[in-house]
């Protein structure tokens, strides 16, 4: 996969696409600026919209991979936050996914949604075999998200976060290609 075809997925309430180096705006405004959104993620929080402009353009140009996607409300156009896989190895078949909500828009089952869609994608459209969460103890949203969708725990981890310079206490979660057919009732190709 490059970042020219990553190819835009909608849900009923989301559509997930790529960035436009106009984003930046909105990811500060929506999201990246909060210090609660970046509470539990490996980023600090934005303290300016040219810091925000630039991420957008590094996620437009696939500076940072190519499954890079924005997450927009069907309804109101709004930019609200991001999904992506933060690695992958070389032959793509194992990832590790991202994803950040604007807290105003958490709780209302849109991670959830958002990740279902990407996981379908990953498994059933670009053969991927393992896809891995892992989420600070200190954030069990994520944790209940993950589990929601079929992410099984692997195990509990001690991470150094260079940017917050700290250890943070971890719990891993996969999902393998096999469980995911299993879970949807759906038939491996
Ligand atoms: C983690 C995050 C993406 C979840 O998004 P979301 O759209 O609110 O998630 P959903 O609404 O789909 O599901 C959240 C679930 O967590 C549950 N939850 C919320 N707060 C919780 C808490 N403190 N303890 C336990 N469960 C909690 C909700 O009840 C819901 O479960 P339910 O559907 O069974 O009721 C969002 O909180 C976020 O963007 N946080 C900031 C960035 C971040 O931490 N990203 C993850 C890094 S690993």
């Amino acid at each position: 996969m490059t970042i020219n075809n990553l190819p835009t997925l909608t849900t009923p309430r989301l559509t997930l696409r790529r960035f436009s180096e106009q984003d930046g705006q909105q990811i500060f405004d929506n999201y990246a600026s909060d210090p609660m959104v970046a509470r539990y993620v490996t980023w600090n929080a934005h303290t300016s919209p040219e810091q925000s402009r630039q991420l957008a353009k590094a996620f437009h140009d696939g500076s940072f991979g190519a499954y890079q996607w924005a997450i927009v409300l069907n309804q109101t156009g709004q930019l609200i936050g991001n999904i992506s896989l933060v690695e992958t190895d070389a032959e793509e078949k194992n990832g590790m996914f991202g994803y950040v909500l604007g807290q105003k828009w958490w709780n209302m089952g849109l991670a959830t949604e958002a990740l279902t869609e990407t996981l379908r994608f990953l498994f059933e459209e670009c053969g991927f075999e393992t896809i891995t969460g892992e989420y600070a103890i200190l954030n069990p949203a994520s944790g209940k998200v993950m589990e929601k969708c079929g992410l099984e725990f692997v195990r509990q981890d001690v991470k150094l976060v260079p940017a917050k310079n700290k250890q943070v206490d971890i719990i891993v979660r996969r999902i393998t290609r096999d469980r995911w057919y299993q879970i949807n009732r759906k038939e491996l190709p």
